[in-house]
């Protein structure tokens, strides 16, 4: 990852500025503020998608004064292309959800393919209640029909890294978010 003036050149892939982070903690502190409504009575398990929503999870989790607690599963379909590869590969290891409020958290749904699998994995383990909550969304490359109760902000269909978002492993870190337009 190479730097251009504000703009990073990752594989000769060049990204610029798309979402501020003072955006995003705008973004952030709403969710946050729907989920402590929603769930006051409750005490939810969030789920955090790995590795994409690691930022994203990290901040909500801080803003929520609900009880909560955290699990992380791992998930990947995208390698190094920019387009989801169809294939979704989900890594679920001894979690035990059983008559839990589950709480997905997602860094982005695109095709919707990598929840839709995620839900059908879920709910097999019997789960008391399961919403899911994405930082963003790109409701124009929706494939398959999938519920999301909390989205942070509905994006048009660009490729963006930064805030946990990678592109090939590289632009986790930035605290901004960046697009290849
Ligand atoms: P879907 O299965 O097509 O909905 O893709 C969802 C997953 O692909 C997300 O959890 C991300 O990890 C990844 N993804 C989708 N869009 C982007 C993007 O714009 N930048 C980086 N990763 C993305
Ligand atoms: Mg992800």
């Amino acid at each position: 990852m190479k730097k251009k003036a504000e703009n990073y050149i990752i594989n000769g892939k060049e990204f610029s500025l798309f979402m501020p982070q003072t955006e995003i903690i705008q973004i952030v502190s709403n969710l946050a503020e729907r989920i402590n409504y929603d769930y006051k009575d409750k005490s939810p398990t969030c789920i955090l998608i790995m590795k994409g929503s690691v930022f994203f999870g990290a901040d909500l989790m801080r803003l929520l004064t609900i009880d909560c607690r955290l699990e992380s599963i791992r998930s990947s379909s995208y390698g190094n292309r920019m387009e989801s590869s169809g294939k979704v590969n989900i890594q679920i290891s001894d979690l035990n959800i059983k008559d839990k409020d589950i709480l997905i958290v997602e860094d982005i749904v695109d095709s919707g393919r990598t929840l839709k699998a995620l839900l059908v994995q879920l709910n097999a383990l019997l789960p008391k209640s399961i919403q899911t909550v994405s930082f963003l969304s790109k409701p124009d490359k929706r494939k398959v029909n999938v519920d999301v109760k909390y989205i942070g902000k509905e994006i048009i269909p660009v490729f963006v890294i930064g805030y946990g978002l990678d592109y090939d492993e590289q632009g986790r870190h930035l605290p901004n978010l960046y697009a290849y337009v």
